[in-house]
């Protein structure tokens, strides 16, 4: 039997936009999902609770079956654990798919770059599956860990942080399909295309500017550039009522800034904290609303 794990993500800016070849900046989490994997008859998978055989019509099946295909492998069944809320925009579909062809290739996460390629390719194969045309970005910054920049065009590039940054992500509201998210910016597209295209020129000097916060520590600054992208992300609607309130609770708690991150349409918000979580946290504990305090370094594979 052969164990894996992969990164969570959140992407800081540039979701949507990413998908129409704007660059984006993401980053790992340290929580993300454990896979066991064996050889069997049949291929079957186990997440959490949720059992899906080969047969069912399930897409998890199907993808994993894409997956297999993409890596020259016979069947197996894989027992997969989550530590975060599936669904939800951190990423946990890709870092199924990373931790499942890292399994089954047998390889360690440090794995030499025509591995790490292999394992890529059969992500993008599974994630095909449930995303129609994904951008890429959550798989690269699963495999990856640390703070990227990623583009359609240009790929990866790491991204050296001045300080850590100190994050709050909170479950707004019940998660959302990232397939019918990006199909709804798209159809607003071809319906507005120069208000979308202006949108995502706006979203693209946002990621510009936050990256060089980023590389300068310059926390306010990058906190004022996720309201921004949030109103822009509003603009493109994808954000809910839920999204709002909890953006806001966490600004009037001293949040530096604050957006949806993922897909949006529910799932959950990233807030940029002011060195101490704690205030936000308990300002959404205070509402019920789940979260958990997260550390974004330049920590990475190179
Ligand atoms: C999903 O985490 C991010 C999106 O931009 C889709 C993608 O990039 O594939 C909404």
């Amino acid at each position: 039997m052969n164990k894996a794990r992969a990164s969570g993500k959140v992407i800081l800016l540039g979701e949507h936009a990413v998908v129409h070849g704007v660059p984006a900046l993401a980053a790992g989490l340290d929580r993300g999902v454990e896979v066991e994997v064996e050889a069997a008859e049949k291929t079957s998978i186990v997440i959490g609770e949720r059992r899906s055989d080969a047969g069912d019509g399930s897409d998890t099946v199907r993808a994993l079956e894409a997956l297999l295909a993409a890596l020259g492998s016979g069947p197996v069944s894989v027992r997969a654990r989550l530590e975060l809320p599936a669904g939800s925009g951190l990423g946990v579909s890709a870092a199924l798919g990373v931790a499942v062809a890292r399994a089954v290739l047998g390889v360690a996460e440090n794995a030499y770059a025509g591995v790490r390629e292999r394992v890529l390719a059969a992500a993008a194969a599974w994630e095909g599956v449930f995303h129609g045309a994904p951008s890429g970005i959550d798989a690269a910054v699963a495999e990856r860990g640390g703070c990227i920049q990623f583009s359609r065009g240009e790929g990866i590039e790491p991204i050296r942080l001045a300080r850590p940054v100190p994050l709050v992500v909170a479950v707004a509201g019940p998660p959302a399909s990232t397939k019918l998210m990006v199909s709804q910016v798209a159809h607003l597209r071809e319906r507005r295309p120069a208000l979308v295209d202006k949108t995502f020129e706006g979203i693209r000097a946002l990621v510009s500017n936050a990256r060089l916060c980023l590389e300068a520590g310059d926390l306010p600054g990058l906190g004022k550039l996720m309201d921004l992208n949030q109103m822009l992300l509003a603009g493109l609607m994808v954000s809910t009522e839920d999204i709002e309130r909890t953006c806001d609770i966490v600004r009037r708690a001293g949040a530096l800034g604050a957006k949806l991150t993922g897909a949006g349409g529910g799932g959950v918000v990233v807030a940029l904290a002011d060195l101490d979580p704690d205030p936000l946290l308990l300002a959404l504990r205070r509402e019920n609303i789940e979260c958990f305090s997260a550390t974004v370094t330049s920590e990475g594979k190179p």
